[in-house]
């Protein structure tokens, strides 16, 4: 090959590797990460990037010459010539994919085993995926359950994440936290994260399960340590009333019901409970409390069987009280 090109190869790489990169760079393709195993996650992703604008390069360069310079001249019928290959460049590009991917292989690897190493002295969260809903538990704080998931900063946490076994898939997602886990009905799969910084975001739900998949987020909370402890030491004088029941089940990511100021309309509006006691031809308690336990025996017209999850009969008796009361306007 004569010199000229090899330089203009040279030039055209690193001119297609600098447009690639700029695209890689100056779009903002990933949220800021918030924990360490983001940071180890976003390594790995830099890290493939960064081969992959390098053999972009060299390929655009092979072309952009190729179809430029040795492209036919429009009187030129003749064939090309005979050439069988060369066994130089098939070594090299046998060999140098073969280490790229191995790197690739083994930055992942060590990346994966760390972010799966759960330290001795960390913190346990339950986790419960439902239709259309998350519940966060606290062993450590005597089951403890909230609605947003509440963290202390700079502690590795490991979230146990299940569905009930008539539920359907979920999956917990915090795209500032990089990992995603499955929520299986009947199964307990976890993962490990270490938040590195305080803030508010949003936990999503990543698999499709049903008509409020869109709208199943919850909110993850990284505190600092005290305000964590000062949370988790004022929570329970919190969750009593059947106000707080209804939130931290999820009612109101499906109902619409005023005094909880909750406004979601997937499910039936709760304000018009006593009119559909009478349609039913029920009295209102008995009513409700059967509507939260087999939520089939009478459906609001317009609403499809099933929508409504069948697992809220295994709610704490006391619990049930208070909701059902809360719902027919006599308890908060
Ligand atoms: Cu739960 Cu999508």
């Amino acid at each position: 090959m004569r010199r000229g090109v090899v330089v203009r190869l040279v030039v055209v790489g690193i001119a297609a590797s600098a447009v690639a990169l700029c695209v890689a760079l100056f779009i903002p393709w990933l949220p800021t990460p918030a924990s360490r195993e983001a940071d180890r996650i976003d390594f790995v992703f830099w890290f493939v990037s960064g081969i992959s604008i390098a053999i972009f390069g060299l390929v655009a360069a092979v072309i952009l010459i190729a179809v430029v310079r040795f492209r036919a001249r429009p009187d030129d019928d003749s064939d090309g010539p005979p050439i069988h290959g060369h066994t130089g460049l098939e070594i090299v590009w046998t060999a140098v994919p073969a280490v790229l991917v191995t790197a690739i292989s083994v930055v992942s690897a060590v990346a994966l085993a760390q972010n799966d190493s759960l330290p001795r002295k960390h913190l346990t969260v339950d986790v419960l995926a439902q239709q259309f809903y998350w519940s966060f538990s606290y062993p450590k704080y005597h089951n403890l359950t909230s609605n947003v998931l509440r963290l202390p900063v700079n502690e590795a946490v490991q979230l146990r994440i299940t569905a009930r076994k008539n539920d359907v898939i979920h999956s917990f997602w915090v795209p500032q936290f990089r990992q995603k886990q499955d929520a299986v009905p009947g199964l307990v799969r976890t993962i490990v994260i270490t938040p590195d910084r305080t803030g508010t975001w949003a936990v999503i739900c990543t698999e499709l399960c049903g008509l409020g998949h869109a709208l199943m987020r919850a909110r993850v909370v990284v505190m600092k340590k005290a305000a964590f402890a000062a949370w988790v030491g004022a929570a329970p004088k919190q969750t009593g009333g059947g106000k707080a029941v209804f939130v931290n089940n999820g009612c109101s990511s499906c109902h619409t019901f005023k005094p909880a100021g909750a406004s979601a309309t997937i499910g039936p509006d709760l304000d018009k409970l006593p009119a559909e006691a009478r349609k039913a031809g029920q009295p209102l308690e008995q009513f409700v409390r059967e509507s939260i336990v087999h939520p089939n025996a009478y459906i609001e017209p317009h609403y499809p069987p099933n929508l409504m999850p069948q697992t809220f009969g295994s709610l704490p008796k006391s619990q049930l009280d208070a909701l059902v009361r809360f719902l027919i306007g006599k308890g908060k």
